[in-house]
């Protein structure tokens, strides 16, 4: 496993599931990580004992001036930002036909998923540019590879961060900035054991393994895109679907 002393990490959704799995495993791994979740509590909670190598920002990523605050106090902070990893996220409402969507719920799960994304990059990679380096990783889903039924907004706007990968990874392929995405499948964490009964088991049934991915598969997956091994690779959506999705 690379070391990541020297480095940098800013994560946002940390304090909760995939985001706080890959935090700590980062932390473990000598990178310094700034913190961002709407959740302070859990936050404060989650990291208590790792003091010295975080900074804990509770902020609303949807709010970018707030945001752009943020980033600002970890420059002036640390100097630099390697990494930004995007795991804030929600489903939004979810086992309702396309017909029966509510707009307003549709527009707020885009409004996180898609372009709290974009902000964070949007924000990120001006500095990254003037450093010629970066990693960027963004949380997308298999939902936005193969469309989950019943979950419109949701798969529709990890379409759009898929598709965000793409184009980013071919804007800055002639820089040292990497961008690219990583599709899970079913991993146990608050936000699946938040969904109905059903639509969990409509999803965890079209595993070919039979079971949720965990969150050690996905920060070890996540830390190997992240790192300066993963040199070869941008604008890519990376699987992980227990065999969902072989493409
Ligand atoms: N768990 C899965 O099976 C799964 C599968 C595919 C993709 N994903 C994606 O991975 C990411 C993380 O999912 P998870 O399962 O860990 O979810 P989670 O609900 O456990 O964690 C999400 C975190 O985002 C934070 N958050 C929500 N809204 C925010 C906002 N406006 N500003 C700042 N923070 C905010 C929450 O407080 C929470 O800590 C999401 O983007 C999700 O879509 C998850």
């Amino acid at each position: 496993m690379e070391k990541f002393s020297g480095q940098v990490a800013v994560i946002t959704g940390a304090a909760s599931g995939i985001g706080l799995g890959i935090s700590k495993k980062l932390l473990e791994s000598g990178a310094k990580i700034a913190l961002l979740d709407i959740d302070q509590e859990g936050l404060e909670e989650a990291f208590k004992d790792f003091k010295n190598s975080v900074m804990l920002y509770s902020v609303n990523i949807t709010h970018s001036r707030a945001v752009e605050g943020v980033l600002n106090n970890i420059l002036d902070e640390w100097g630099q930002i390697d990494i930004l990893i995007n795991c804030a996220g929600m489903t939004g409402i979810t086992n309702t036909q396309s017909h029966l969507v509510d707009e307003e719920n549709l527009r707020e799960v885009f409004e996180l998923n898609f372009m709290g994304a974009f902000m964070m990059t949007k924000l990120v990679i001006p500095h990254m540019l003037d450093r010629n380096y970066g990693r960027i990783l963004h949380l997308a889903s298999i939902a936005g590879k193969e469309g989950n039924a019943g979950m419109l907004a949701y798969s529709a706007s990890k379409a759009a961060v898929i598709g965000m990968t793409k184009v980013q990874g071919k804007e800055y392929a002639e820089t040292g900035i990497t961008v690219n995405a990583l599709a899970p499948a079913v991993i146990k964490t608050p936000l699946v054991e938040a969904m109905p009964d059903e639509q969990v088991t409509y999803m965890t049934e079209k595993i070919p393994m039979k079971r949720c991915g965990t969150l050690a598969e996905v920060a070890d997956t996540a830390l190997y895109i992240v790192s300066r091994r993963n040199s070869f690779t941008t604008g890519f959506t990376f699987d992980l679907s227990g065999g969902r999705a072989t493409y």
